[in-house]
Parts: C-alpha cells; structure tokens; sequence
C-alpha cells in the first residue's frame, strides 16, 4: 500500500457485528445437531469468589451459550472452596455426557492452584484451549481446542486480509492465554512471526516492521500511532480502565474503557483496525459457543465445520 493511501483515516474491523454472525452460525449449526443427531451441546462454567468483573464475564456466558440453543450450566462455589472440591466437581463434570465443554473462570483465589486445576479438565472439553494437551496439539498442528481470544482475533484477520501468507505479524504479549497461541496460529498461517514483550529492544523498531500487529500487553494506550507501519492491520486485544475524561466523572469514579493502542493515532496510520469496545472483546465468547460446538461434534465423531 502506498503511503497515500495509508493517509486517509483506517477502515474499523466491526468485531461485535462479526461475533454476532458467528454466534447466529453457531446457533444454526446446534439446530442442525439437535435435528438430525439428537445432540444438544452442553457448556459447564465453574466460578469460585465474588470478583465482579468475572460475575459479569459468567453471566455474559451463560446468556449466550442459551442463545445459541445450548444447555448451559453455570456452578458457583464460596471463595472459601478448596482444590479438592473444585477438582472433585471437575471431575463430576469430566464424566458427565450431557457436558461438551467445561471452562474454569480464572483468575481463582490464592488456596488454589490453577494449574492443577486446567490440568485436571478433560483435554477434549476444554473449551479455554488452557490445557497442555492443547498447547501441545496447536503448536504441532493438530486438531484440539484452540484459546477464545486469539482464534477470535485470527477469525477476523483471515476474513479482512484472506491468505496471509508472508506477512510480518509482530505480537506484542507473551501470556498463555493470548501471546503465545496468537503467535502459534499466524505462524500456522504462514507469517514470519515476532513475539515482542517488555524486554524487547527498541520494541517501536519491531513494531513499525509489522503487517500485522496483535497488541496485548494489558498496558493502556502503549503503541503509539508513529509504532505503526503506514497501512498495516491493527488487533487490539487489550480492556483497560482509566478514569473518565470529564474531572467531575471521574471524581464520581467513572471509568472509560481503552484497549493497548492509542486509538485516535493509530487509525490515522493503520489500514485497518479493531476498536475497544467492540473489537476482539465480542468474539472471545462467540468462539467459547463455537469451541463448545465443535467438542460436542467430535464427542460423536461429527465434522464441526459450522454452516456459512
Ligand atoms: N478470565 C478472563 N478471561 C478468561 C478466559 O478467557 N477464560 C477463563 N477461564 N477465565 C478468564
């Protein structure tokens, strides 16, 4: 792309319009399951402690995952549970037939390990894709259950760009949950892939070489529009609280929500772009109804390509 055309202001990837079609593709896909197999998919999710981020998070779900015509069932334990009743439920859970996917809300309170706990989910319902099996099967390429956010962000991409093929992705971030398998799926897509973090050196160097930059530090507003090559596409994957820009609101404790990248620079440089809200935060639950899906399909041995 020329530098001309990166002048003008970035085309918006819609994510909330996109996860929307994705979670009515769901839904059309768990009618057809229903009809022809007699097979209603079933998402378990386990919430232990009060935090009310996550409350929110569960609730949002659970709604969904009914939506989508699903059976949804949501467990909630006092923060006082202990592992072995969480293990203990898990386990209920792992041998239940009616349970296609199961997702423990992270984070969990301080007496309880949660890797013991990721490790004691059924690798082929483990609809968070957190398991080690997984993280094995994405990174030699095998079929399983790939993290929320990034199969998000990779759906999007594929659908604005198509064969991304040689593109340079540069991902800032590298947590398991984002970072890791977000590089993993774009070097399966055949990206020369750069994972950047807060060790990198002259980290603006290494973004300005990006095509593709996936953003995910959990760092407000940190890339900056001169960290952007002209026309490159931009995922922002963070959710950040400031307080509100109004003194008077944010004296009342009003926050605003901005992701990692400095939105109003960014989209001056970038060719495309997703917003905070309404970007990569939507199709993180439109790909828990899909992974749920897709472990069901495979519990009986079905394809689980979703119908267009
Ligand atoms: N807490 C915040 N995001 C997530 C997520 O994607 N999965 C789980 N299990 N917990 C979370």
């Amino acid at each position: 792309m020329t530098d001309s055309a990166a002048a003008s202001p970035a085309r918006i990837i819609d994510g909330k319009a996109f996860a929307a079609r994705l979670r009515e593709r769901v839904g059309r896909g768990v009618e057809r399951l229903k009809a022809g197999h007699g097979l209603t998919p079933g998402l378990a999710v386990i919430i232990v402690g009060e935090d009310p981020a996550s409350q929110i998070y569960v609730g949002q779900k659970g709604e969904m995952t009914r939506a989508a015509g699903m059976r949804s069932d949501t467990h909630r334990l006092a923060d006082t549970a202990t592992e072995a009743e969480l293990l203990s439920l898990v386990d209920q859970l792992n041998n239940d037939p009616g349970i296609h996917g199961i997702l423990v809300q992270l984070p969990l309170p301080a007496q309880i390990d949660a890797s013991a706990v990721l490790a004691a989910i059924d690798p082929d319902k483990d609809v968070d894709g957190f398991h080690v099996i997984n993280v094995g099967r994405l990174t030699a390429g095998l079929p399983g259950l790939v993290p929320c956010t990034p199969l998000g962000c990779l759906m999007m991409l594929k659908d604005a760009l198509g064969d991304l093929t040689g593109l340079n992705a540069v991902v800032v971030g590298r947590s398991n949950i984002v970072g890791k398998p977000m590089a993993s799926l774009l070097l399966q897509e055949s990206c020369t892939v750069t994972i950047a973090h807060s060790k990198t050196r002259d980290l603006q160097g290494v973004c300005r070489q990006a095509d593709i930059l996936v953003a995910a530090v959990g760092r407000p507003e940190m890339v900056r529009g001169d960290w952007i090559k002209p026309g490159a596409t931009v995922i922002d994957v963070g959710i950040n609280r400031l307080p509100s820009k109004d003194p008077v609101k944010a004296a009342e404790g009003k926050t605003r929500v901005v992701g990692d990248v400095a939105f109003e620079e960014a989209s001056q440089v970038a060719g495309l772009i997703t917003p905070v809200p309404g970007g990569v935060g939507p199709m993180t639950i439109a790909c828990l109804l899909m992974n749920t899906y897709t472990a069901a399909c495979r519990s009986v041995g079905l394809d689980p390509t979703l119908p267009d």
